[in-house]
């Protein structure tokens, strides 16, 4: 039986960090579902179509970390017709030998209701706009403004709306370092394994 680990939160949590951290240290396969939307997003015309017809030259596109990639997914991510299309893919690569993780705002809840391990991965939106803005290089100002309403849009749609699951681990990295961070996940994984 494959080994799924959901990891949900908002954008800049530091959760695409753990989670390709988590996929080399278990040797497990690892997607991040966030580009999904944006990929769907980018390609524009009707977001149930392009969503539909998805292929990985669509994700392979070097324009989708960008700050308008990421508000187009969010915008397109709360209409219920692109979500549909995109769940039977995600479920496929959650099931992936010897084992998954996955990223997003929904896996916990939506995608993987049944994953072995889920944690919600948070930060204060300060942190999260510095982190985002160095990365980026813009001004975090600008960047806590934009990561505020993708918060408010992504937790306040009716389908499929981000929150943890009830049984989700809550992990704030908001004082963590990087290496904090993949240690204390890391360390949860391990255990839900051994208890296997
Ligand atoms: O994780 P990200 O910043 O790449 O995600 C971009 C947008 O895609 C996010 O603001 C909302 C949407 N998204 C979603 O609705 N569900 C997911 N599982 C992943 C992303």
């Amino acid at each position: 039986m494959p080994f799924t680990i959901a990891i949900d939160g908002p954008a800049a949590s530091g959760k695409g960090t753990v989670a390709r951290a988590l996929a080399a240290q278990f040797g497990f396969h690892h997607l991040d579902t966030g580009l999904l939307y944006r990929a769907t997003g980018a390609k524009g015309g009707d977001p149930a179509a392009a969503a539909r017809s998805l292929t990985p030259e669509d994700l392979a596109r070097d324009d989708l970390r960008s700050a308008e990639a990421g508000e187009a997914a969010s915008r397109i991510a709360a209409i219920p017709e692109v979500r549909t299309a995109l769940v039977q893919f995600q479920r496929d690569f959650a099931r992936k030998e010897p084992g998954a993780v996955l990223d997003g705002r929904d896996i916990g809840t939506v995608i993987c209701p049944d994953a072995e391990v889920k944690l919600f991965i948070t930060a204060s939106d300060l942190v999260r706009a510095r982190r985002r803005a160095a990365e980026l290089n813009t001004d975090a100002q600008i960047v806590l403004e934009q990561l505020r309403g993708r918060d408010a849009r992504d937790s306040q749609r009716a389908d499929a709306p981000m929150r943890p699951a009830d049984d989700a681990v809550l992990l704030d990295t908001s004082e963590m370092s990087v290496e904090q961070a993949v240690e204390t996940a890391t360390a949860l994984v391990q255990t839900a394994i051994n208890a296997r």
